[in-house]
């Protein structure tokens, strides 16, 4: 059998990738309105940077990471060798821990300098079980916005988030925003142990894997699919209750902010999510169709530790992801027409071989106008040669025969009306650019 990709890493043939583009170009459309610029990070990064950034315990890192080694490493380690940890990479999981890594390396918040607003946009990789909306190699586009802790930072992202997918063709109805805060380190310990000592007392109603996630990431407890589980953390103790007062001024301003610009969100106290910077603001938008079990399609959150996580000064930090494959399945659900491989303006046909040459001239006088241009190179005969233009989906085609080209013309016909008109060779070109 010939090879198949793995599974999970998907081709991108040439429409998906013409709408990849058309959607990175309404985020840099969106985000560059609220003034994000683009950066590009490496696929690969130090494994200790994930570990110290998105955390040992989650699944992320514990289960999903995919280690890449050069091959003298990989004959190191197969050797029953050590690798300095510098050598020890792996695959991007997410993007934030990377761009936090790029501003602090850097140097992109200097001191009471302005935030960095940045975006990027690209495949990220996690060992996850493949469904429907979830893959091993997914693309995310993402924000981050270091240096700044106000509020409206939290709030101007969410919007942007919701205008984003809006102008990107999903609508209002079909996306359900919510919202939750985190806490930060003065009161999340406090809480968290509450939550551990509510679930030391329902032990016996819990799954095993909350029982082990209890001693090291009680909140985890929260995302737990298990009905009984489920079921037992509904009675647990809610941040709402636990936050600081700092955090809890935080936390109503971003909803007044929010309900200010008119977005809607639901509150929902059991929101954790699944990487452990977070602190304050934490949020995710599902979608009600077409993504089945894997209904979030975009997250994110603040982080105000992560900077110092990874060595740098301390430095606030906010910014979510979206998924491309899972917004594309919900447009498609929402019956969205993509844009389809690039057309074809001019399709030249040669009645024989004779006239090739002149063909192949005007060809190239076509691409060299900015008209996009196609012959047969096969030697087809003139019936496939129209067969062919009707499969590149051709807006004309140039009949050129050893009579018209005597004349120092060509016969141009418009495949969407069937009008025929005879030009001369050298004015062919420009026909074409008036007519478009
Ligand atoms: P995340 O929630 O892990 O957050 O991922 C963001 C989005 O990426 C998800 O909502 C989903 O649409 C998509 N996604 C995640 N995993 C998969 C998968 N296996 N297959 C397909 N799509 C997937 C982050 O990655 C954070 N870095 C977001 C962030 C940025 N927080 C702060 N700044």
């Amino acid at each position: 059998m010939a090879i198949q990709s793995p599974t999970g890493f998907n081709d991108m043939l040439p429409d998906d990738e013409l709408f990849w583009e058309e959607f990175q170009a309404v985020a840099r459309q969106v985000f560059g309105l609220y003034g994000y610029n683009q950066v590009e990070v490496p696929i690969a990064e130090q494994t200790e940077l994930f570990v110290r950034g998105i955390g040992e315990a989650t699944d992320v890192v514990s289960k999903e990471m995919f280690a890449t080694f050069s091959g003298e490493n990989l004959k190191t380690l197969l050797d029953g060798g050590n690798l300095k940890s510098k050598s020890r990479l792996s695959l991007r999981p997410e993007g934030t821990a990377g761009v936090v890594r790029a501003v602090v390396q850097h140097d992109l918040v200097p001191q009471g300098g302005a935030p960095a607003k940045l975006m990027y946009a690209g495949p990220m990789f996690r060992a996850e079980r493949v469904q429907k909306g979830r893959l091993r190699q997914f693309h995310q586009v993402g924000v981050e916005c270091l240096g700044a802790e106000e509020p409206t930072i939290d709030a101007e992202a969410i919007i942007m988030l919701m205008r984003f997918y809006e102008k990107v063709g999903i609508p209002a109805e079909k996306m359900n925003l919510l919202i939750n805060s985190m806490g930060c380190e003065k009161c999340r310990p406090a809480y968290r142990e509450a939550v551990r000592a509510y679930m030391d007392q329902h032990a016996d109603e819990l799954c095993e894997t909350c029982n082990t996630r209890k001693e090291i990431n009680p909140l985890r407890a929260f995302d737990c699919k298990n009905d009984g589980c489920k079921e037992v953390m509904a009675g647990a103790p809610r941040i709402s209750d636990h936050l600081c007062p700092d955090c809890k001024a935080h936390y109503d301003q971003v909803r007044e902010y929010l309900e200010l610009a008119g977005i809607s969100y639901e509150e929902d106290y059991k929101l954790v999510r699944g990487l452990d910077y977070y602190t304050r603001t934490v949020f995710e938008v599902q979608a009600s169709d077409g993504v089945g079990a894997q209904s979030a399609i975009g997250g994110g959150g603040r982080y105000d530790k992560l900077a110092e996580e990874v060595g740098g000064r301390p430095t606030p930090g906010l910014g979510f992801a979206l998924g491309f494959e899972r917004c594309k399945l919900v447009l498609e659900a929402c019956g969205k027409e993509f844009p389809k491989a690039a057309k074809c303006d001019l399709f030249i046909a040669c009645v024989d071989a004779s006239v090739r040459s002149a063909a192949f001239k005007l060809m190239q006088s076509c691409r060299d106008a900015g008209v996009t241009a196609e012959m047969d190179h096969q030697g087809r005969s003139l019936k496939s040669q129209f067969k062919l233009a009707d499969k590149m989906n051709a807006a004309n085609v140039a009949i050129l025969g050893p009579d018209e080209l005597a004349n120092g013309q060509v016969k141009l016909r418009n495949m969407a009306t069937h009008d025929e008109m005879l030009v001369k060779l050298e004015d062919a070109v420009s026909t074409l650019l008036a007519t478009e």
